[in-house]
């Protein structure tokens, strides 16, 4: 499909950058830093395990609501933001060149979100490159941290977290190489009807991408079949 990334080199290798983006930062975590973050570069520079990926922003957040179009206007109003896709399920906004920076879902919607309690649903950390974010998955998989849903939405390829008080977090990276080329899908037929997108297999997607893959493959929906 066109606009999905192109590997312009071999994105496989931790000094790699993928075109047109910056290199993400890479461990360098502060001695100040305790706890799991600092176990974990010591895992890793032990064990052989993946270095440390950190996002390279935080990309939006979503809340859940009983009223999508006041909680709509009331952000959209006070952030200068504007709808990028809406339906009766779910309410994209943005204010700069993000995709979107904040949604809104349903929370009376039959299916993951009414059986749950508060009104965050995730916010979410954009990565620098499909390699961070492979990464970022094998080296918390290495400490016990698993996802607890894996999506392909379209515009980008997600891994949600739930941290010890439910609180979601997903770690995302860009399915289309610009932005105009994501809004242009979100406003197509494809998202229209799934606005959601297609669960993946991390496992697999992982193996496929660690024997190299193409990654205009690997970012396409099903690409990973969940089983
Ligand atoms: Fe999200």
């Amino acid at each position: 499909m066109s606009g999905v990334h192109r590997p312009g080199a071999d994105l496989r290798t931790p000094d790699t950058v993928e075109a047109g983006r910056p290199p993400s930062p890479l461990t360098a975590v502060p001695e100040r830093l305790s706890g799991r973050v600092a176990r974990g570069v010591v895992m890793a520079s032990q064990a052989n395990i993946p270095q440390v990926r950190l996002p390279t922003k935080m990309a939006h957040c979503v809340f859940r609501t009983d009223d999508i179009a006041a909680v709509r206007d009331w952000w959209c109003t006070v952030l200068g933001a504007q709808v990028v896709h809406e339906n009766e399920f779910i309410c994209f906004i943005s204010y700069d060149d993000e995709h979107h920076r904040m949604a809104f879902v349903n929370r009376g919607q039959p299916g993951r979100y009414e059986s749950r309690k508060g009104t965050l649903e995730h916010i979410a950390y954009t990565m620098g490159t499909f390699g961070d974010l492979m990464d970022h998955y094998e080296r918390l998989r290495a400490d016990g941290i698993l996802p607890v849903r894996t999506i392909n939405h379209g515009p980008t390829t997600s891994m949600y977290y739930a941290d010890p008080d439910g609180n979601g977090v997903e770690f995302q990276v860009e399915n289309f190489a610009t932005m105009a080329e994501c809004i242009e899908f979100m406003n197509g037929p494809v998202f229209a009807q799934n606005p959601i997108g297609v669960l993946f297999d991390a496992d697999v997607l992982l193996e496929r991408f660690r024997r190299g893959d193409p990654l205009a493959e690997l970012v396409q929906q099903g690409s990973a079949p969940a089983a």
